[in-house]
């Protein structure tokens, strides 16, 4: 639980999540926190709501009463996303304060209804509507839809010059000795850094089009201080938009100069020349991430993917398919739309194959625009000139990644 003043009448109100799997399937390994904000103005207005993962809203209300505030002086509660994350809250405030008065989207008011049966007191905004909270705090309405849900607004605070954004701009990490993102060590802010792409990769990467647009409208406000809805806060604001822009821009690749080694073997025959794979990487000079499928969780295979130029996929022929935890990675990356990458197939099978006819009908029904060259298969165990050839097309590829960095 953290309480802190961020600008004038303005409170930053944020507990830490663990131990969940975010949206059901997300592996969160350092956390994340949920933020609400509380401005005061004449009048008080709290911006989403949050509560505990298990729906108990105890947590936010004994924030507020920390500050002083009697939740029934509250007057609006501006639901900037209808995620349950931030709104999960409301039913239990408004038994409290039943006159408070909701702002929201026109889609955030249909959901509304759909989740908590609500009809009554809502206000609907949209660009160009404004709140008057008195004491200077006008907020503007700023519609940024799809980001990740249809509902979804930010909210700016003309007097503080902050932009409190929801979803956009947010990041997994647990919120510790700090709020501010520019307050983190070096060595934290690498750490911080990862868990920002983590959150875009696997929350918001299918909306990249519509997140560059979002950032492109926000680009364009007088902000100050970039307030999320996950994670830390933003006093330079132009870092993490810009940060946002490009991992947007990732979708449809190039990425980083970064290679992403993705394998699975059941029997180790793969695995042989894997290893192999991975000593030659060792003596390149580019960023490499390895991971193992099923043994690593979808959200972090992504991630590595996300911010990767190149990918190299290694893995059997099963049931005269690819070994089937690859074609499950492979068709989430593609849902994600990681696109147009540059990529290297190795494998091993025992008497028919398949694993490739299997990878080239994902590629082509998810459109992915992979890059292939040549694929490198033996059966069962790699002899040493397999081994040799994988070497050589693993060196042809990271070539082909460095080349798109240095023209
Ligand atoms: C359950 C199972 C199903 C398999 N199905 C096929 C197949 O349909 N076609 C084929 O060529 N090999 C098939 N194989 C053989 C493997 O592809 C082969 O043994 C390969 O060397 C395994 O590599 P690994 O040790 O990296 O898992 C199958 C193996 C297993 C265990
Ligand atoms: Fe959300
Ligand atoms: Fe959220």
């Amino acid at each position: 639980m953290n309480i802190s003043n961020i600008a004038d009448g303005t409170y930053h109100l944020s507990i830490n999540v663990e131990n969940i799997l975010f949206e059901g399937f997300w592996e969160i390994p350092n956390g994340v926190s949920l933020n609400s904000y509380i401005i005061q103005g004449e009048k008080t207005a709290i911006i989403d709501g949050v509560c505990g993962w298990d729906g108990v809203p105890d947590t936010l209300l004994a924030l507020i009463e920390q500050l002083n505030i009697n939740p029934e002086t509250i007057e609006y509660l501006i639901v900037n996303h209808m995620e349950p994350d931030h709104s999960g809250w409301i039913g239990a405030f408004k038994e409290i304060n039943p006159d408070c008065k909701i702002i929201c989207s026109k889609k955030a008011r249909d959901l509304l209804e759909a989740f908590y049966g609500m009809t009554e007191n809502i206000t609907v905004v949209g660009d160009n509507d404004t709140l008057d909270l008195g004491g200077g705090h006008v907020l503007n309405f700023v519609e940024i839809p799809n980001v990740h849900w249809p509902d979804t607004i930010a909210t700016f605070d003309t007097l503080t010059g902050t932009l409190f954004s929801c979803d956009c701009f947010g990041s997994f990490g647990k919120i510790g000795s700090t709020i501010y993102a520019d307050e983190l060590t070096p060595e934290e802010l690498i750490v911080y850094e990862n868990d920002t792409v983590r959150y875009y990769s696997n929350v918001l990467a299918y909306f990249s089009p519509q997140v560059k647009r979002a950032v492109t409208k926000c680009q364009a406000l007088p902000i100050i201080m970039i307030a999320p809805g996950h994670g830390l806060i933003y006093r330079n604001p132009s870092e993490i938009m810009n940060a946002y822009s490009d991992y947007a821009d990732y979708q449809k690749g190039p990425a980083r100069r970064e290679l992403t080694l993705i394998w699975g073997s059941m029997y180790g025959m793969t695995q042989t020349a894997v290893e192999y794979a991975i000593n030659i990487l060792k003596d390149e000079d580019i960023i490499v991430h390895v991971h193992q499928v099923p043994e690593t969780s979808w959200g972090t295979v992504l991630t590595s993917a996300w911010t990767s130029t190149g990918i190299i996929l290694a893995m059997p022929t099963y049931e005269f398919k690819m070994f089937p935890p690859m074609a499950a990675m492979l068709e989430e990356l593609g849902k994600k739309k990681v696109n147009n990458r540059k990529a290297f197939r190795f494998g091993s099978y025992g008497w028919s194959g398949g694993a490739q006819r299997d990878l080239e009908e994902i590629m082509t029904r998810l459109a992915m625009g992979w890059e292939f060259i040549e694929p490198v298969e033996f059966v069962g165990n790699p002899r040493q000139e397999d081994l040799e050839h994988v070497g050589e097309q693993v060196r042809k590829l990271v070539e082909e990644v460095k080349s798109v960095f240095n023209s």
